[in-house]
């Protein structure tokens, strides 16, 4: 935990004064960012940190003895020790960086392929997931005569849960004897819905299964323990929580990363090369080939200090606050249909508008309520969120997503609601 002390009462003001973007006008209206789930606004710090890397201490890392290399190599170990201590991973050497959530899993995807896939082996995702943790295990299913295996989802939105119920000795119906690997995400960047991971890792444990979850959608909202969740890899992404983009982490336990054969080649991945064989490096570099993004591993070390300056179940209360308002205004409006309805949820809202229940008028389109909302100056994500088997489970093309972060407000929702009442009367 970062030296200063944890800051006691939330104060959403306090909070949006740190973040320069809330005071830009969209279409001559304040801006309401409502789209978190794609990409987190950054507060003055991280902006700070990075731009004063480059200012002051550019250099390559782990490469020279120089002063600023140095220096620029202290800051990003220093990064990583944070990260380390914020997921409490037992090694710093544990925390692989990479561009984001997606090359974490590709990486993951494609080691995990060398090292254990055979033809007929199963790798087990859930119906909800976003392309990242479908399309990497595709391609090496194709690879290597493995199948992907889907674990359904209820129309709430939740996995099956007489299928969750492994303790209770409904697990097998989930796993098979062929399940080589569970890749399932924390939380579902489409429904809100936090999945019950951690009992599915006990079950997957007890069967000698890897795991890996997706933590985009989770890291900026629930505490992450890597250990007390037992899972063998967890990877994340910078820009979901406060950091910057191009930046993400894959965690991964030391025993099985030693395993894991490298993914890419190149400078910093190697001890010695020779044109007959090259000897691998030790972790995390035998994962990092090439240059980091060392200024973005900089800023996702001030974000994750950034968040640790304050209560986060005080943020995440407040982000449930936001849901609640939004859910119960947002069911007013005939037609509206949220699509997630899970009971453990993230600030997370999605939905459709269908026709009126009496009268005329009809269904209204997700492109066309976003492009109205943003000439409000309000900032949704419409579409299929990268989740098209999703959208097919619910027989929807898209919907409107808004969603929340810790700088958001009521008035906020409020605004977003009108904005809505008013598309509604207009596209109807
Ligand atoms: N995965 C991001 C989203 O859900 C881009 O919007």
């Amino acid at each position: 935990m970062n030296s200063t002390a944890v800051k006691s009462a939330f104060d959403v003001e306090e909070i949006r004064a740190q973040f320069p973007i809330l005071k830009e006008l969209v279409h001559g209206k304040p801006l309401v960012y409502f789209d978190n789930a794609a990409t987190s606004q950054k507060p003055r710090r991280v902006i700070k940190a990075e731009s004063s890397y480059y200012a002051t201490i550019n250099a390559n890392v782990h490469r020279g003895v120089h002063t600023l290399s140095t220096k620029a190599t202290e800051a990003q170990e220093a990064a990583r020790e944070t990260i380390r201590q914020h997921i409490n991973a037992k090694h710093a050497h544990e925390v692989i960086f990479t561009s984001g959530t997606t090359a974490s899993i590709n990486l993951a995807a494609n080691s995990l392929g060398q090292l254990l896939l055979k033809k007929g082996d199963e790798i087990l995702v859930s119906g909800m997931e976003h392309h990242a943790n479908i399309v990497p295990w595709q391609l090496v299913c194709e690879r290597y005569g493995a199948v992907l295996k889907v674990i359904p989802i209820t129309d709430s939105g939740e996995i099956e849960p007489q299928r969750c119920e492994g303790a209770k000795g409904n697990a097998e119906e989930l796993f098979s004897d062929r399940t080589r690997i569970l890749a399932i995400s924390h939380v579902s960047n489409t429904l809100g819905t936090i999945n019950p991971v951690k009992e599915l890792i006990a079950e997957a444990k007890k069967r000698g299964i890897i795991t890996l979850i997706d933590g985009a959608q989770a890291i900026a909202h629930l505490p992450v323990d890597v250990q007390d969740l037992g899972c063998d890899l967890y990877a994340f992404s910078g820009h979901k929580c406060y950091g910057p983009t191009g930046i993400g982490v894959l965690y991964g336990r030391e025993e099985l990363l030693e395993r894991m054969p490298p993914w890419q080649g190149g400078g910093e991945m190697i001890d010695q090369v020779t044109f007959e064989k090259t000897t691998y490096a030790k972790l995390p570099f035998k994962f990092e080939a090439g240059t980091p993004h060392i200024a973005g591993i900089i800023g996702l070390g001030e974000a994750i200090r950034w968040m640790q300056d304050y209560d986060l179940s005080a943020m995440a209360k407040h982000e449930l606050d936001l849901l609640e308002h939004a859910t119960t205004q947002l069911l007013v409006i005939d037609g509206l249909r949220i699509i997630g309805t899970a009971k453990e949820k993230v600030g997370v809202i999605s939905f459709v508008i269908d026709g009126p229940s009496t009268g005329s008028g009809h269904a209204i389109h997700h492109y066309d309520l976003g492009t109205l909302l943003d000439q409000q100056g309000i900032a949704v994500r419409t579409g299929h969120h990268c989740t098209q088997p999703l959208m097919e489970r619910f027989g929807v093309s898209g919907t409107t997503r808004a969603s929340f972060a810790c700088f958001n407000t009521i008035a906020e929702v409020d605004a977003m609601v009108a904005g809505v009442k008013k598309a509604v009367k207009m596209l109807r």
